[in-house]
């Protein structure tokens, strides 16, 4: 045809397309189930054990890692000990820094006592001088820190912005597709998740990581939203300290050690993050608004349930919060998903409005619309973690109970 049916261009039709793609379909190769994968498969561990654990047992050659947090969380230091670890355990790691010059780099790695002469370190913040580079010394590790600050040649827009974003992130992949170096890429989050950066990216690479905590305080959980390469939904503990980021080997001894339960609105709630259970403080404090607006101040857990166990405590258990500020807070900084914080919120909410001591108690429990209490997941790990810290009594629904039951249970009728 001398011109194109559908849109009228009457320049020539290529053929092009088709050839390729029936090119590529002569070259798939297939496998049996048997021969893919499996011990084929060998992980390098970086020797922290809550960093592997994280990561389903250690590193992956050409693994994608994507290292997302709020800034001054502890990103770039615990990447730093990563490389660190690796160099003493026989390896390598290039630490490719495009926010800090070599000197802060330098120091940094300085104080956290870090000296093996396999931790390379660079300041750089064009993309493809930081790609040239590690193929030049293909180190076990490339730490990318971080993608909002690296730039792309040839790419329209800001640093940070949607597109150098996507294609630095995509050029790295690449590189560690091709030559089999695991990267790990650092991404800032803000407080809200938001701006161009980690949301981007979960899709285009292997493992998604988050670690967050208080930037003030000592607690940091590393998760894993996504591995490729392992279950997901792990967590590892850490504290941050002068040397560093220090592994927690008892979180919840640590979270409790100063814990009573002698003032209202404080119920320890026995979360299973993962598979580890891990002993919270939840806290309410309730007190007299003094706009028409009252307040709802939601730390640490979603704020949507947090406004449903009001509601239900008000309807189907005779405690209103009209005209009353209401903070809920989780001790450590923590973020929690566990549905079971329903009851424990709830029993501090009545604690705190009431002003009444509960002593220490442990609670969990998904609170429905209903008013129903239901029963969550991973019951016997909860009691065993409580009994262990030695909290007696214990507060949840083995079968479904009513939430002015329950409340009563802990003393608050
Ligand atoms: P950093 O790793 O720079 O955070 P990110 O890369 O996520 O932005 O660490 C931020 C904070 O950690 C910084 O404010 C200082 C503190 N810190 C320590 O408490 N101890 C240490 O050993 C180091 C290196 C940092
Ligand atoms: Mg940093």
């Amino acid at each position: 045809m001398g011109f194109c049916p559908q849109c009228g261009n009457d320049g020539p039709l290529e053929q092009t397309a088709e050839s390729k793609r029936k090119k590529a379909q002569q070259h798939t190769r297939i496998v049996s189930v048997t021969k893919a994968g499996g011990d084929t498969v060998v992980r390098r561990r970086v020797t922290i054990d809550e960093i592997d654990r994280v990561l389903g047992g250690g590193l992956v050659p050409g693994a994608a890692v994507l290292l997302g947090g709020e800034p001054g969380v502890g990103k770039s230091t615990l990447l730093l000990q990563v490389a660190g670890a690796l160099a003493a355990g026989g390896g390598s790691a290039l630490v490719a820094s495009a926010e800090e010059s070599l000197e802060q780099v330098g120091l940094r790695a300085n104080r956290l006592g870090i000296d093996d002469p396999n931790v390379f370190l660079a300041s750089e913040r064009d993309i493809d001088a930081i790609i040239t580079a590690a193929g030049e010394i293909t180190p076990d590790l490339l730490i990318v820190d971080s993608i909002q600050a690296v730039t792309a040649a040839e790419v329209d827009g800001s640093p940070g912005g949607v597109a150098q974003v996507r294609e630095s992130a995509a050029r790295l992949v690449h590189f560690a597709k091709e030559t089999g170096v695991p990267v790990v890429i650092i991404g800032h989050v803000t407080k809200d998740g938001g701006i161009a950066g980690p949301k981007l990216l979960e899709h285009a690479v292997d493992v998604v990581l988050y670690l967050e905590g208080e930037a003030e305080r000592g607690l940091r959980l590393l998760r894993s939203l996504k591995n490729r390469f392992g279950a997901t939904h792990q967590v590892g503990i850490f504290e941050m300290r002068d040397a560093g980021m220090t592994e927690v080997p008892d979180p919840s001894g640590l979270l409790l050690a100063r814990w009573d339960g002698g003032v209202p609105g404080s119920v320890v709630f026995p979360a299973v993050d993962g598979r580890r259970p891990l002993l919270v403080e939840v806290q309410a404090l309730v007190s007299g608004t003094a706009t028409p607006q009252p307040r709802r101040s939601v730390r640490g857990l979603e704020a949507a349930r947090v406004h449903q166990v009001l509601a239900v405590l008000e309807r189907h258990a005779g405690f209103s919060f009209r005209e009353k500020d209401v903070y809920v807070n989780v001790v450590g900084g923590m973020r929690l998903y566990d549905p079971g914080a329903d009851l424990p919120v709830a029993i501090a909410l009545v604690s705190s409005l009431l002003d009444k001591k509960l002593g220490p108690i442990a609670a969990w429990g998904e609170v429905g619309l209903t008013g129903e209490v239901r029963p969550v997941a991973h019951a016997r790990r909860r009691v065993e973690e409580a009994a262990r810290l030695g909290i007696g009594t214990i507060i949840n629904p083995d079968d479904a109970v009513r939430i002015d039951k329950a409340l009563a249970r802990a003393g608050l009728a």
